[in-house]
């Protein structure tokens, strides 16, 4: 496909779109891989994944649930709680993603997070090129949160970035619509 056209085209695709059917691990394997393709500064490729398949992924559903139940205060809602069980059964894999910080002394911390978004943008793109699978980037209060560190066993050193919930399409999948302004907007041209 034109770079063009797959870049504009990358779609967040959620998982009520999704059909509950496995997405092949070769297909998996090869998200990961491009996402380790990610430039990054001093070649310290910063990014980690754990990937959470079948009774894995009940168990990532139930355990943010929890949280979700646990830290949500005034505003619980039981529909949205029940999403997360509900996920459990469309999504095929959700891949944490995870920033391990160096100890460089001359590297911001930032440099290590945009490294690791760049990493995502690989996987998401690599998504949006296979017609059959979708995914998208979540994050959410609840994945910054120490519990959510803990259950991940993260060292003091590693940050959560999300998760990245991949799922076979339905075959009458909506492809969502999305929008931006115009970049023009958002550049300045410095000629002299
Ligand atoms: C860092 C990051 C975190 C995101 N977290 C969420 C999220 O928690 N829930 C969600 O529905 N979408 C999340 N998104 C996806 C955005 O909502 C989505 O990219 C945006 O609506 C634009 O749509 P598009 O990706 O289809 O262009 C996240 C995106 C980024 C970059």
């Amino acid at each position: 496909m034109d770079i063009n056209k797959l870049i504009q085209s990358r779609r967040s695709i959620y998982p009520s779109q999704y059909s509950g059917k496995k997405v092949r691990k070769s297909v998996i394997k090869q998200l990961l891989e491009n996402a380790n393709w990610a430039p990054n500064h001093y070649h310290t490729e910063p990014w980690r994944f754990i990937v959470f398949e079948n009774n894995g992924l009940k168990r990532l559903m139930s355990t943010l649930s929890e949280l979700y139940k646990q830290h949500s205060g005034e505003a619980f809602n039981d529909s949205k709680y029940a999403r997360y069980a509900a996920r459990a059964k469309q999504v095929s894999h959700a891949i944490v993603v995870v920033v391990d910080k160096s100890d460089k002394p001359n590297l911001p911390a930032i440099e290590e997070i945009e490294a690791v978004a760049c990493a995502v943008q690989n996987m998401l793109l690599t998504i949006s090129a296979d017609p059959t699978i979708g995914g998208y980037w979540s994050t959410g209060m609840l994945v910054y949160l120490q519990e959510f560190a803990d259950f991940l066993e993260l060292d003091d050193n590693q940050i959560c970035a999300g998760i990245v919930y991949v799922g076979t399409l339905k075959e009458n999948a909506i492809q969502p619509k999305s929008k931006r302004g115009p970049v023009e907007e958002k550049t300045t041209w410095i000629r002299e």
